[in-house]
Parts: structure tokens; sequence; C-alpha cells
């Protein structure tokens, strides 16, 4: 099999290496998992830099890990590569014996090699069977969705997935032509999609069928049910120090990712306590502020770059985090019962310490 480099660049690479760096870096054999492996443009680059680390890569396409078994072939001692949705992670990790992780990248949504597929159906551009199954060992293909659901239920795959607008008008057309016949090829759909949209509406926001084939896309590979439920689990399997970066390509994805991210870098205490509880400190702390977008030299040479959001974190010790923050603030204290003539207290009371410790959450947050 034929190495796929040359038409494949890696998105943000040097800033996700970046990210990663503290955490790989930082003795024998540390473990870095590659939850989105593609074809393995930014798994080779953390197994070069880092001669070390074993990478545990995950695809739920069988051709991508093909592809990448080639090109990490030289790194065979350090490389376990595994035919798993990015949900199954834990029991990847179990099954494998590493109990805890490093490292962690999602580069989210389809590859290159899945686009540009002549037959595998995702591109609204070629014409192929409407099949857009990551892993095509199972599940249900988009031919399946668009000739069997109902209008309800296609309106809604449009308009939660693919921030259709049109939705309603698109599943009526779709459902009007599968009475005619059934709808078989990608080509046939976006011609579909294309009419039922208003001519204005046809020339903005590019290409008509760009929701349509997304939302399906979603759909059929149940994408963001499993990026729920695989986010917290990468998360709680990083160690001390390990970090998590997660590249996603639209808002839906970015969201959850957002949603992730700040359920763990947010104390769980009372607001208006002084002083963090045991257990009740963060576990996180974000290394972007907010989501991290492509410069422009990243985007002209990586068009795929263009929607990219970066988003990163740090796993933190909730107990010295919580030690170095009372120590910091015990000379503040002293200081300000020094200057406050009268009170004899070192402590200024709930309502300013809460108001310090939410101003601390939303400075993390931003
Ligand atoms: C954008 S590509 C990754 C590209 C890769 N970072 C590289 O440098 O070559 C995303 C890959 O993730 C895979 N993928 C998407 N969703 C997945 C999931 N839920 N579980 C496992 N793999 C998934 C796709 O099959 C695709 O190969």
């Amino acid at each position: 099999m034929g190495e796929l480099r040359g038409t494949h660049v890696p998105v943000l690479l040097e800033r996700c290496l970046e990210l990663l760096a503290p955490a790989l870096a930082r003795g024998d054999r540390t473990v870095h998992v590659d939850a989105t492996l593609g074809l393995a443009g930014h798994a080779e680059a953390v197994l070069e830099r880092h001669p070390h680390t074993v990478l545990i890569g995950l695809d739920r396409d069988t051709e991508a890990l093909a592809h990448a078994r080639v090109r990490l072939a030289r790194f065979a001692d350090r490389v376990h590569l595994e035919h798993a949705v990015y949900d199954e992670l834990p029991e990847v990790l179990g099954r494998l014996g590493y109990p805890a992780i490093d490292g962690v990248l999602f580069d989210l949504g389809v590859s290159s090699l899945q686009l540009d597929a002549p037959d595998r159906g995702f591109a609204y551009a070629q014409d192929a069977p409407l099949d857009m199954r990551m892993d095509q060992t199972r599940g249900v293909t988009a031919e399946e969705v668009v000739n069997t659901y109902s209008h309800p239920d296609l309106a809604r795959v449009l308009r939660v997935y693919g921030e259709e607008k049109f939705a309603p008008r698109i599943a009526s057309a779709i459902l009007r032509e599968r009475e005619r016949a059934r709808i078989t090829s990608s080509a046939r759909l976006a011609e579909l999609v294309r009419e039922s949209i208003p001519a204005p509406a046809r020339r903005t926001g590019g290409h008509p069928a760009k929701r349509t084939f997304q939302a399906l896309r979603i759909e059929v590979n149940r994408e963001l049910a499993a990026l729920e439920t695989a986010l917290p689990a990468a998360l709680d399997k990083l160690t001390v120090g390990g970090r998590m970066v997660v590249l996603s390509y639209h808002s839906l994805e970015d969201r959850l990712t957002k949603a992730a991210l700040t359920d763990r870098v947010r104390s769980k205490g009372p607001v208006d306590l002084p002083v963090e509880l045991p257990g009740s400190g963060p576990t996180f702390r974000l290394l972007s502020r907010g989501a991290e977008l492509p410069g422009e030299a990243e985007v002209a040479a990586n068009p795929r770059a263009a929607s990219v959001r970066l988003r990163a974190a740090e796993r933190i010790d909730p107990e010295a985090e919580r030690q170095g923050r009372a120590d910091r603030e015990r000379p503040r204290r002293r200081v300000r019962a020094m200057h406050q003539p009268g009170t004899g207290s070192a402590d200024p009371g709930p309502t300013a310490q809460g108001r310090t410790k939410r101003g601390r959450e939303e400075e993390d947050e931003r």
C-alpha cells in the first residue's frame, strides 16, 4: 500500500506538538493516545519528537489504520494501532495494560483519505454511493438514513447536526424524490438539496449541500454521542501533568469540547467559601485562551485548517493547587489585616473571598 503523505497536511501540527511536549518529554516511556489516528500525520511527528513515547493510535476506519501502519512501520516497537471508536478508549487501555496516559489528541472529523475517496460518499463534489460510514465494517449508511427516516427525523438531523435553516424543505424534497426512486448517489442528493434551497440563499455560505452532508455524516457515525462520552473518559485517564489537545471543525464539536473542559477547570465547592474544600477544586487548567484559531499562513498552506478550533488542558493535582493557593493567600491576608485598623482579623469575610474565587474561575474559563 502506498503512503498518502503528500496529500495530507496535519492541522496546527507545531502548536499541537508544543502543547503536548511538557507532558510527553518528562520521562521514559510516556504514553500518548492519538484518538483519531487518520493518516498518522500528528502521530508520526509525536513519535519523531519523543523517542521514548509509546503511541496508542485509534481509528474506526480500517483503511486509515492500514495506511497509518505503513507510515509508522519504523516505530513498530512502541506503537499500538487499534480498530476502535474513541469512546472505547478505557477498554483499549485496559486490554493493552496501560492504566493511565500522559497525552491525548483528538483531531475530529473526516480525513482527507475519506473525503477524497471516490467510493465513500463523504464529498458532495464527487458522485459516489451514499455510504459515509467511517467504519465500513458496521452500522447504517447515509443511503439508509436518506431513504428510510421520517420527515420529522430527517428535518431534525439536518437542522441540529447541519444547522441547516432550510431543513424541512430539504426533507420534503428527499421524501418526494424517494417516492419516485431510491436515492443512492451523492450527486443526486447534492442536486436535490441545491434545488430545495431558494436561489438567493444558494449564493451564500459555500456549497448548498455542505450542511446536509455534514449532518448526515454526523448521524451515520453517531459522532457527537461518541465524543460526549470519549472526552471525559480520556480526561479521567490522564496523569497529573498529562495534557489533552482537541481540534474541532464545527461548532457542535467545539461546544462539547468546551463543556467537557469547563467541567474540570471549575471549582465544585460553594462559591462563597474563602478556601477550596478538599476534593472540590479544579482538576485541570486550561492551556488555551478560549478556542484558538489558525493563523493566515496555516490556512493558506492547508485549507482544511480554515474552520479549526483548538482547545487544550492539563491535569493538575488539586491538593497541591489548594495548598499553593492557601499559601499564596496567607501573606496577602496578613497585609490586609494590618491595613484594617480595629478589625483585628485577618479574614476579610466570605463575600470578598467569594468574589476572589469567582474571579479566578472566570479567568480560568476565558
Ligand atoms: C481528521 S482525521 C485525523 C488526521 C490525523 N490527525 C493525521 O494527522 O493524519 C480524523 C480521523 O478520525 C477518525 N475518527 C473519527 N471519528 C472517530 C471515532 N469516533 N472513533 C475513532 N476514530 C474516529 C476518522 O476515521 C479519521 O480517520
